[in-house]
C-alpha cells in the first residue's frame, strides 16, 4: 500500500480523512489540487507532504505554470513541516521537475527502510512501544519512520506491542496508527493522550518512538503532545527516540524559531461531530510542539542514530 503514487500524470493520494472506515483515493491533476489536499489533510505527515509537494511542482511544470510562482503557493500550504520547503526547493533547483519528484518518491521508501534498520537495533524483544500521532506509512510514501522502526523490529523477529496515543484533536494516532498496526497484525492498544504518564509509572511502556516535522538546533518539533510524553518519559527514565530522515533537519535555525501551525478552533470544540464546550468558546489549537533536546535519547536517521543537534 502506497500513501501516494504517480499514475497517468496524476498524483493519487489515499484520502486519510476517511480512514479507518474507508480506504479511498483522491486524484490531483493540477498543482492547485495538491495544495488543497495538503491544506485539508487528505495527505499529511512531514515526508508525505514533502513528496506530494514535489509532485505538485511536477504538475505545475506540466501545466506550464511559472515554477517560482507555483513554489510560493505550494510552500504556503502548511507552515511547520520543513520537508515541504525542502522538497519544493529541490525540484526548483532541478532540470526536470517530474524526474526529481519520482527520485524523491523512491528515496523516501529507501530512507524509511534504513531508518527502520537502525531503529530496530535499539528495540528489545518484548518491548511495549508508545508512539504519538502517525509517523507511519501514511505519513510517508510507505513503511513509515517511527512505525517503520516498529515494522523492522517485528520483521527482525522481535515481539513488539504498540501503544498509540489517540492524538487529540484530530486523532491521527487513533484513526491512522492503530489502523496501520492492525493491517500488519502488530499487537496495538489505543490510549487517551492523558494516560501515558500513568502507564509509564506502572512499568507498562518500555520505549517511546515518535516522528518529527522539523529538527533544528535545540530540539524537535512534532505533533502537539509529544513534549508532554517526553517529559513523562524523562521522569520515568524511559528512552525517548525520534525517527526522522535528514530531509526533516533544518540545521540553520533554532527550533524555537519554527512557525508552529495554529489550526481551526472547531477541531477542539467538536468531538465526533458534537460540540463539547459552550458555543463560541475561545480555543488555542497549536498543531505541534517543541521537545527540547535534553529530553531526547537519540534521533534515528537513515544514516544511523545521532544526538539531537
Ligand atoms: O498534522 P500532521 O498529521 O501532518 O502531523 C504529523 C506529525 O506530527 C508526524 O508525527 C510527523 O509529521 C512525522 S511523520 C513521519
Amino acid at each position: 500500500m502506497k500513501t501516494l503514487e504517480w499514475e497517468d500524470n496524476k498524483l493519487k493520494l489515499i484520502d486519510q480523512r476517511k480512514l479507518p472506515d474507508e480506504l479511498s483515493y483522491v486524484y490531483c491533476d493540477n498543482y492547485q489540487d495538491v495544495i488543497v489536499a495538503i491544506k485539508n489533510m487528505t495527505v499529511r505527515g512531514a515526508p508525505a507532504i514533502g513528496v506530494s509537494a514535489a509532485f505538485g511542482m511536477a504538475l505545475a511544470d506540466i501545466e506550464g505554470v511559472d515554477l517560482d510562482k507555483a513554489a510560493d503557493e505550494i510552500k504556503s500550504a502548511r507552515p511547520t513541516a520543513v520537508n515541504l520547503f525542502w522538497a519544493v526547493d529541490r525540484v526548483l533547483d532541478s532540470d526536470d521537475a517530474l524526474a526529481e519528484a519520482l527520485k524523491m518518491y523512491e528515496e523516501d521508501m529507501a530512507t524509511n527502510r534504513a531508518i527502520g534498520k537502525y531503529g530496530a537495533e535499539v528495540i528489545d524483544d518484548g518491548d511495549t512501544i508508545l508512539t504519538h500521532c502517525n509517523a507511519g506509512a501514511l505519513a510517508c510514501v510507505d513503511y513509515g519512520t517511527a512505525l517503520g522502526v516498529i515494522r523492522a523490529a517485528r520483521d527482525a523477529g522481535k515481539n513488539i506491542n504498540v501503544i498509540c496515543d489517540e492524538t487529540r484533536p484530530r486523532g491521527q494516532g487513533a484513526s491512522l496508527s492503530v489502523w496501520e498496526m492492525q493491517q500488519e497484525n502488530i499487537p496495538v492498544k489505543l490510549i487517551p493522550d492523558v494516560a501515558s504518564g500513568f502507564l509509564m509509572s506502572q512499568g507498562k511502556i518500555d520505549k517511546v518512538v515518535i516522528g518529527a516535522d522539523r529538527i533544528a538546533r535545540g530540539g524537535v518539533v512534532n505533533k502537539v503532545g509529544s513534549f508532554m510524553v517526553a517529559l513523562a518519559a524523562k521522569h520515568h527514565d524511559i528512552p525517548f527516540y525520534v525517527a526522522a530522515p535528514y530531509s526533516t533537519f533544518d540545521n540553520e535555525i533554532s527550533i524555537y524559531d519554527t512557525i508552529i501551525e495554529e489550526r481551526d478552533g472547531d477541531e477542539v470544540r467538536y468531538y465526533g461531530g458534537a460540540r463539547i464546550c459552550p458555543e463560541g468558546t475561545e480555543v488555542i489549537n497549536p498543531a505541534f510542539d517543541i521537545t527540547p533536546k535534553e529530553l531526547i535519547t537519540g534521533i534515528i536517521t537513515e544514516k544511523g542514530i545521532i544526538d539531537p543537534i
